[in-house]
């Protein structure tokens, strides 16, 4: 949780250093503090449901079983919560200051990110259950479940990158 905060705390540094400084080129270094906590957002949420799989076929109360717990909940809580919020804030600065909201594109890709933080919201309702051994949920669930995060990523790249409307 230390590490976590301590990450958290040199974003929020940069950003208010680079909006302090405000150099000709904030709006790229912006994006690339996005993009940046966008890959440990995405990391986590394609890890998170590899953990499930094997979570899921070990016996409950195993030392197997406890230890998934602890990887999970410091997966959640130290990278994937963290880098959500990050992604989220800087997305919509760049959204506001560089489009001014606007574009089919960007209204699309927010759709998606909506939708990806609704997974987000799946899996954290996840790690509780897994931490109670409330989970009924087979590996199989959680290998397909484990698409959804690919398939959405791919969509929202696109979109932003080929901007197709
Ligand atoms: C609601 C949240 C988000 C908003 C509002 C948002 C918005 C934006 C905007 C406006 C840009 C700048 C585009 C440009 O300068 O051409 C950008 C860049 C980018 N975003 Fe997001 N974004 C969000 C979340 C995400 C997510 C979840 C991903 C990936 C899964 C992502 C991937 C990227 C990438 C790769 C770029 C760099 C594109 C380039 O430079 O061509 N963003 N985002």
């Amino acid at each position: 949780m230390r590490r976590a905060a301590v990450a958290v705390a040199v974003f929020v540094v940069l950003a208010a250093a680079l909006f302090w400084l405000d150099p000709v080129d904030l709006y790229l270094w912006i994006k690339a503090l996005h993009v940046i906590a966008v890959i440990a957002w995405m990391a986590g949420m394609l890890y998170l449901p590899r953990l499930f799989v094997y979570h899921a076929d070990v016996p409950v109360g195993s030392p197997q079983s406890e230890a998934f717990k602890v990887m999970e909940r410091r997966l959640l809580r130290a990278i994937i919560n963290p880098a959500m919020i990050v992604t989220w804030v800087l997305g919509l600065w760049l959204a506001w200051s560089g489009f001014g909201l606007m574009g089919g594109w960007l209204h699309a890709k927010i759709a998606l990110v909506v939708l990806l933080s609704g997974v987000h919201g799946y899996l954290s309702y996840a790690v509780r259950l897994f931490a109670e051994d409330r989970s009924s949920r087979p590996g199989r669930h959680w290998r397909i479940v484990n698409e959804v995060p690919t398939v959405l990523m791919i969509g929202i790249v696109i979109l932003v990158i080929v901007k197709p409307f």
